[in-house]
């Protein structure tokens, strides 16, 4: 694969931003938003509870003038995402009732540190026919240790900080998420007039404040997405410039395919990224933020199945994420799985068949293998891959892919 490839906004962005318009009655206006089928969701569920939303071009016109307090169990079944609804509503409302949102393919994924944060904010949380109810006279800033199994949340931290802007007093967030996208929503709160100090880091401080102001703000852009791209080319052996990637959100990422040895330039408008000679195998365990993201975990596989050698991928952030594999080993690949970690033996020659996506990183993992293998690949169910990738076929075929959407019959 050759040449430029423009890199759209970050959904994982996008997503809590649009759950923060709820926080005031004013206009709100996002921009760089990519064109997914999770925006879309999101959007719906806003104007159920009562918001006016209008997506033109790249950017989000949200109006939330008046809402109510009330998540619909069929829109929230759809994107677990959504569940950041509930911080907003609590804050600005008081009172919020949200459906659970179930577990999914890459693991059980809770929600009890999100509500450990409400309840720690003197919310009374209630869990009832399926739905989530929390509610409370006054919203009171506390200190709480947001810390879990895998470590930090992002969702979670993102959910109780949207809460805690309108709270009387102060709000202490330890082990916050330090992710980018934790960043970005904190810029935007700050922007509608929020006081929180921090973001980034795992302690975080937000001195609530009376009402917050409409605003216009533009997203960051996605690193999973630009991640994907770098290994595509990568396992094409391919030189492709990331326009508008950030490589300063992608350290450790760059930093293994350095390592596994993939060159990478950084320039004014992002970074290139080519293959420098034999690839060789490199070792990944997935951590928290500034460690190497689980969004990016399948894709580095695929690549590692074509690298000689024995590599070792260690999944600790969900404890199922490991779907794509039996679909890696229908294209020729040999992994074998030990507990948390896949043992991969690279450097085999894949050929094209037809496999099955299970979930948005497993289905661009998929991708990238067809890519790489001989003969065509046949990847089924490409609904995953449009809910956080945008016009990914249109993006590939600029870059010289032979890859076309058909419809399923
Ligand atoms: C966000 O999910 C992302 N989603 C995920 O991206 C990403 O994989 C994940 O963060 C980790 O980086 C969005 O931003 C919309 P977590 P989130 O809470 O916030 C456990 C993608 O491919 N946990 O940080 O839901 C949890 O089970 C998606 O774009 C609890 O135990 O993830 C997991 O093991 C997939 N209790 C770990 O923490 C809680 O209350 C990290 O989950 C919350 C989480």
């Amino acid at each position: 694969m050759h040449g430029e490839v423009q890199i759209s906004g970050a959904k994982n962005a996008v997503l809590p931003i649009m759950a923060a318009t709820l926080l005031t009655s004013e206009r709100c206006v996002i921009r760089r938003v990519p064109r997914l089928s999770d925006v879309r969701f999101m959007g719906q569920i806003l104007t159920w509870l009562g918001a006016q939303v209008r997506l033109e071009g790249d950017a989000v016109h949200v109006h939330a003038k008046k809402i109510k307090g009330a998540g619909e169990y069929d829109l929230i079944r759809k994107m677990r995402g959504s569940i950041c609804i509930m911080g907003p509503l609590l804050g600005r409302l008081k009172k919020a009732t949200v459906s659970l949102p179930g577990g999914c393919v890459i693991g059980a994924r809770p929600i009890n540190l999100h509500l450990k944060g409400f309840e720690a904010l003197g919310a009374k949380v209630v869990i009832e026919g399926g739905y989530v109810h929390a509610s409370a006279r006054r919203l009171v800033g506390s200190a709480m240790f947001l810390g879990g199994r895998a470590g930090s949340t992002v969702l979670g931290t993102a959910n109780v900080m949207m809460a805690a802007v309108l709270a009387e007093g102060v709000t202490v967030i330890e082990s916050a998420a330090c992710e980018p996208e934790v960043v970005d929503l904190a810029n935007f709160l700050n922007a509608m007039g929020a006081r929180i100090a921090g973001a980034g880091s795992p302690t975080v401080t937000i001195t609530g404040v009376k009402e917050l102001h409409g605003v216009e703000h533009e997203v960051i852009p996605d690193r999973i997405e630009a991640a994907t791209y770098a290994i595509a080319a990568a396992a094409t052996n391919g030189e492709v410039n990331l326009r508008g990637a950030r490589a300063d959100h992608m350290h450790a990422i760059l930093d293994k395919l350095n390592e596994s040895g993939v060159k990478v330039e950084r320039n004014g408008s992002g970074f290139t990224v080519r293959r420098n000679g034999r690839l060789k195998p490199v070792d990944i365990t997935t951590l928290p933020y500034s460690g190497f993201p689980t969004d990016a975990q399948a894709q580095m596989m695929a690549l590692m199945t074509v690298t000689p050698g024995i590599s070792i991928i260690t999944e600790r952030i969900f404890e199922s994420r490991f779907m794509h594999v039996s679909e890696l080993t229908r294209l020729g690949a040999e992994i074998e799985i030990e507990g948390p970690s896949a043992i991969i033996k690279g450097g085999k020659n894949l050929s094209g068949a037809p496999v099955m996506a299970s979930d948005l990183r497993a289905s661009a993992a998929l991708v990238i293998a067809g890519l790489a293998a001989r003969g065509t690949t046949q990847v089924n169910r490409v609904y995953h891959i449009d809910r956080g990738y945008e016009n990914i076929d249109g993006k590939l075929r600029q870059l010289g892919a032979r890859i076309e959407r058909i419809e399923e019959s």
